[in-house]
């Protein structure tokens, strides 16, 4: 997982105001954690919101692109669909989508599509650029091994219905999920975190 979070500890305001509000150090550091993986995956609201390409500028192999959804459209001239990059797979979870030229659809469950990337695509490092709805999910299937942060001690979004990283505040999750920290980097207004999943007890 990769997020930037406000002070507050949301990630986006209530009216889901696109990245683009951290320093230029922290748009770095998303480029090299992406740079590592083998695939990338987000939820629709995200990539919509942000226009993602999914790509890593200069790299020869690219990651796959993979995002979820239940089976809301997709609009084919999203910047994705468009620039040149890894393979897109769509997780579909619901109703069928609409076919997009070039993706592949998977109609199945969140975790047999992890499965499916692990098993059948070969990917060993994937790399979840949010939003909070998905990581809500992901988190519930304990699905979390390494969780990056850049505090941004410079923005406060406020709002009882802004996303934190598990989507809007509401029930607890079943249970509590123990990481430990393994970086801390403080540097002009924000500070760069990233934690490691302990394993369960028992
Ligand atoms: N600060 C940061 O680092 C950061 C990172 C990421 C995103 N954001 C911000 O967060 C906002 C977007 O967040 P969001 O709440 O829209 O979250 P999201 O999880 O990106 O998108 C939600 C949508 O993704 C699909 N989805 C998510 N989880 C799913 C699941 N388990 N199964 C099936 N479909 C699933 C659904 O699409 P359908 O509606 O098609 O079913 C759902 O409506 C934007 O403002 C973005 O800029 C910030």
């Amino acid at each position: 997982m990769n997020f930037a979070i406000s002070a507050d500890g949301k990630i986006s305001s209530t009216g889901k105001r696109p990245s683009g509000w951290t320093s230029p150090a922290d748009h770095t550091r998303l480029l090299a954690l992406r740079s590592t993986a083998d695939a990338i995956l987000v939820g629709k609201g995200t990539l919509v919101a942000d226009r993602m390409t999914m790509t890593v500028p200069g790299k020869t192999v690219q990651p796959l692109r993979c995002i979820v959804t239940r089976g809301g459209s997709l609009d084919p001239d999203l910047p994705v669909f468009q620039k040149p990059g890894g393979a897109i797979h769509l997780c579909v979870t619901g109703d069928r989508a609409g076919e997009i030229p070039g993706a592949t659809a998977h109609h199945t469950t969140l975790p047999a599509f992890l499965g499916t990337l692990a098993t059948d695509l070969g990917v060993k490092h994937l790399h979840c650029e949010g939003g909070g709805e998905l990581v809500r999910a992901l988190a519930e299937l304990d699905a979390i091994d390494e969780f990056h942060l850049t505090l941004a001690g410079h923005t406060l979004f406020g709002g009882l219905s802004a996303p934190t990283v598990t989507g809007i505040p509401s029930e607890f999750l079943p249970r509590s999920l123990d990481f430990e920290i393994n970086h801390f980097e403080p540097r002009d207004g924000e500070c760069f975190l990233s934690y490691r999943r302990k394993p369960s007890e028992g």
